[in-house]
């Protein structure tokens, strides 16, 4: 059953659990003049995520569906959300669009550079673009009327956990990531950190685990870890269901 919960000011989270899996996974829905959706959740969740968007808006209305990255868990629904809504497009890196979006979505996809906004009418999306954040076509979008970044699979926490929390979770993070070691390269996750420090966000929307809304000083710091870079040992995620 999935759980709704407001965590900015008309930005809401939606959280589903799937039985087995080391994580909850999490997608967003913008009440806007522009209703706006950041992830979709995974094409095998649709009907569990399709009626707790039902519960903030009406799906045909949506515009945007902005994609961190291509994965089913960040946009496996989007074709599904396409259908029920004629006037949305999905939102994502160029790299994004180039690769990926351009084959997979039924309709043409906004390719959005590093720093360009995306205006919703309350809410303006500024698009990091963030490669190799853990995938080549990695964009991280923050929003600056709420300060709130979404984050996708940056400051993962294992576990369900409450909705959000202020409190620093860290520990579990960090040994998530020593364990599925999704982050190739320091130099690139650093240039997503640097942009996300200078934004100073009051809210880290978190695609996995509760949404940070306190000690993110704490989290980014935490981030800076040598130890969970490069990670190719053993990684349990091959054998827990994903
Ligand atoms: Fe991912
Ligand atoms: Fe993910």
């Amino acid at each position: 059953m999935a759980t709704v919960t407001e965590i900015a000011q008309d930005i809401y989270r939606i959280n589903i659990e799937a039985p087995g899996s080391a994580v909850t996974y999490s997608f967003f829905v913008i009440k806007d003049e522009l209703p706006t959706l950041v992830e979709t959740g995974m094409n095998r969740m649709f009907d569990e995520s399709l009626e707790a968007v039902k519960q903030l808006i009406d799906p045909s209305t949506l515009r945007y569906i902005l994609v961190p990255h291509f994965e089913g868990d960040e946009c496996g629904a989007l074709n599904r959300f396409l259908e029920l809504a004629p006037n949305a497009q999905p939102v994502c890196s160029p790299i994004g669009a180039a690769t990926n979006m351009a084959d997979f979505s039924i309709r043409e996809p906004i390719a959005m550079e590093d720093g360009e906004i995306l205006d919703t009418g309350q809410h303006r999306f500024e698009c990091l673009v963030t490669p190799y954040v853990h995938t080549w076509d990695g964009m991280l979008p923050y929003e600056h009327t709420t300060g709130t970044q979404f984050c996708s699979d940056v400051f993962i926490q294992p576990g369900p956990g409450p909705a959000t929390t202020d409190q620093a979770e860290i520990e579990g993070m960090l040994a998530m990531y020593k364990m599925i070691g999704i982050f190739p390269s320091r130099a690139h996750l650093d240039s997503a950190l640097d942009k996300i420090e200078a934004r100073n966000p009051k809210v880290l929307a978190c695609h996995h685990g509760s949404v940070i809304t306190g000690q993110i000083p704490a989290y980014l710091e935490a981030m800076r870890d040598e130890d969970i870079i490069g990670v190719t040992e053993w990684n349990p995620m091959r054998e827990t269901k994903y």
